[in-house]
């Protein structure tokens, strides 16, 4: 089976990409969770990004982000939170694990991964382990066109013909997309934050564009740092949404650049963000594309309570 020009292996009934893994073997059964890490986790395109820059802008509210280097007002989130499904054998990555502290200066540490929960090592998910996992999820439909441009942007080459909307929708209904299936993988989150809501955050991303104020405080309050409820408190708030928000980080020089991530050269800066919207499917997906896929979240989620409207 192949992604683009990329071949796929199935573990434990997900599919990977070969070039990964090797580093997710290795983050799988070599990583130590300290017991205030905070794992941000997600499909790709379903909001990662935000959620990264939401954290960090929730930890850092009381520095001066103007002057310093390691922040959201100079860098790429994905610089500031790498993502260990695709760079833990990196020497930076494993320099970064063994430092004091991931981002700047405050504890704890924030990481990142696409694995689905059934898959992270076994030291994160114990009884034992404090560690917290946030998860964000995305509607079935935006998520397709998201990936549609994404895969299309990074793998596409003058010779490599771009997947169509119609293979893009075949393959996600199928399964057959990196960290695949979607349904599976998002119930997998769902089902946890049930099961130990003090471990496991579920964020969506339709209803942090709703009520980003309300979520961004019940983010803040899972953190440990909750915000005041009072007019400080609002301020703050609304501060880590500019902060965090598509519009402002899409105007950085840094997120404009074509430039590859430095732990992910084949992914440009440029290409976490486009239009960041609900519903902006209806612009890609035929009117049987979306039956399809209505079909089919109906039918995967009818067991959980975990619903269509949902999304
Ligand atoms: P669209 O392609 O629908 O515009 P990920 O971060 O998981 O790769 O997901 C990327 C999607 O999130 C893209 O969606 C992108 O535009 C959107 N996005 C990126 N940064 C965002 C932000 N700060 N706030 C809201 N949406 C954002």
């Amino acid at each position: 089976v192949f992604w683009h020009d990329e071949k796929m292996h199935q573990i434990d009934g997900f599919w990977y990409l070969d070039s990964l893994m090797e580093s997710i073997a290795a983050f799988r059964s070599q990583f130590q969770p300290r017991t205030d890490d905070i794992l941000l986790t997600s499909i790709p395109k379903t909001g990662t990004t935000w959620l990264i820059a939401l954290c960090h802008s929730i930890l850092h509210r009381h520095d001066n982000e103007e002057e310093e280097e390691d922040s959201l007002m100079k860098m790429n989130p994905h610089e500031l939170v790498p993502t260990m499904d695709i760079s833990y054998l990196t020497d930076q990555v494993q320099e970064h694990l063994k430092s004091d502290h991931t981002t700047t200066t405050t504890s704890p540490r924030f990481l990142h991964t696409h694995l689905p929960y059934s898959c992270l090592p076994e030291a994160v998910r114990s009884a034992g382990s404090s560690c917290k996992l946030v998860h964000v999820a995305r509607n079935p439909k935006d998520t397709v066109v998201s990936m549609w441009h994404f895969y299309n942007k990074i793998f596409g080459s003058e010779t490599t013909p771009d997947v169509t909307m119609e293979s893009a929708v075949e393959g996600f209904c199928g399964g057959v997309i990196p960290y695949g299936p979607f349904y599976e993988h998002v119930v997998e989150y769902w089902e946890e934050s049930r099961r130990r809501p003090e471990k496991v955050l579920f964020l969506k991303y339709e209803e942090l564009c709703r009520a980003p104020n309300e979520h961004v405080r019940r983010l803040a309050s899972f953190l440990g740092k909750p915000f005041g409820s009072d007019e400080d408190g609002d301020a703050e708030v609304e501060k880590v949404l500019w902060r965090s928000s598509l519009n402002r980080l899409k105007e950085l020089e840094v997120n404009k650049s074509d430039e590859g991530l430095e732990l992910a050269p084949i992914i440009p800066k440029s290409s976490f963000f486009r239009k960041g919207t609900v519903g902006g499917w209806k612009n890609y997906l035929t009117p049987q594309m979306a039956h399809r896929i209505d079909l089919l979240t109906e039918q995967k989620l009818q067991d959980t309570i975990l619903s269509l409207d949902d999304f």
